[in-house]
């Protein structure tokens, strides 16, 4: 699938998925107005929303039902969203511009984003629930999904990886540490996506195997991504401040090895994810090698 199929796929999810983080505190629910609010600021700030689209994506690559992914795919959304505004404080990556917009704390103040962070992540593990609740994805599938949410998004994963990336920013001399930071900040949360896709479509371990290899591909092909787009981007599509590598002086893979050999890495690990897919175990693997097309190109 080419980028002109694949768009009309990513535009329609990336607008259920919206429309469903809406509704996803319900409105009933007694929550200090200012904390229901700076939530919904970051979460409604125009995000491309491909976590969510790689979890729907995986589930229907095998035949799996989109409103039962749902669920799921927004409480990736959730986590992704909070660790966001937590890296943009003021004590990790100082940024005052995200998804176009002021940052959360640059509105809401600091101790407030801190805390729509916290509730954004608890909340997510709510919604995972949801989908065993009422859209019948079996409770050993949805144990598998906490577990594995909290272990891609947690010490093991994602924080360890924000922690690596921190602690990193002046000693990095490798580029196995600094792929080892790219993997656990960012590739773990996609991988995530992927496997709990499959988990929902009830995936043998043949399969789980095969959405974990694109992932891992593409996880770590997005963070270079950025990271070039970082150096190169335009601000207005990116919605965020480019350059914010070099001011924190971060290590990043156009520093170690260059842009042209940067851009040739992610094509390398684009083609490795797509193969991953293709070779039959994923009955239906159009929108996935679609989407790692799309993300190649991605200037934003
Ligand atoms: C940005 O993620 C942070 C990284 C992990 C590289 P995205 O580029 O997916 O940000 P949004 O969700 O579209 O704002
Ligand atoms: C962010 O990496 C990773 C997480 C938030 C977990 P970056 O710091 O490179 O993301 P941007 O460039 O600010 O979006
Ligand atoms: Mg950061
Ligand atoms: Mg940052
Ligand atoms: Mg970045």
């Amino acid at each position: 699938m080419d980028k002109q199929e694949i768009t009309p796929y990513i535009e329609e999810i990336s607008a259920l998925v919206t429309s469903q983080l809406q509704q996803t505190v319900p409105a009933t629910w007694d929550i200090p107005a200012h904390l229901r609010e700076a939530m919904s600021y970051s979460l409604m700030a125009g995000g491309k929303r491909l976590r969510p689209l790689l979890v729907i994506a995986a589930a229907e690559a095998l035949q799996g039902r989109r409103e039962a992914a749902l669920p799921v795919a927004c409480a990736v959304e959730m986590v992704h969203t909070y660790s966001l505004i937590h890296d943009d404080l003021p004590a990790m990556d100082d940024d005052d511009y995200r998804r176009g917009k002021p940052t959360n704390h640059k509105v809401f103040g600091e101790a407030m984003a801190i805390l729509a962070g916290d509730a954004l992540l608890t909340h997510a593990f709510y919604s995972v629930v949801q989908a065993s609740r009422h859209h019948g994805v079996p409770a050993e599938a949805a144990l598998a999904i906490v577990e594995e949410l909290s272990l891609f998004a947690g010490p093991s994963g994602m924080v360890g990886g924000q922690v690596a990336d921190m602690e990193g920013e002046q000693g990095l001399t490798n580029l196995d540490q600094l792929r080892y930071i790219h993997e656990h900040k960012t590739g773990d949360l996609i991988v995530f996506c992927l496997k709990a896709g499959g988990r929902i479509a009830s995936a043998t371990t043949e399969q789980l195997q095969a959405l974990e290899t694109f992932g891992r591909a593409i996880g770590l092909a997005f963070q270079i991504q950025d990271d070039i787009l970082d150096l190169v981007g335009d601000e207005s599509k990116l919605g965020k401040k480019t350059q914010s590598d070099v001011k924190q002086q971060k290590v990043t893979y156009p520093y170690f090895i260059g842009l042209e050999e940067s851009r040739a890495e992610v094509d390398r690990l684009t083609k490795q994810a797509k193969e991953a897919v293709s070779g039959g175990v994923i009955p239906q693997p159009e929108c996935l090698i679609g989407i790692a097309n799309y993300l190649m190109n991605r200037d934003r």
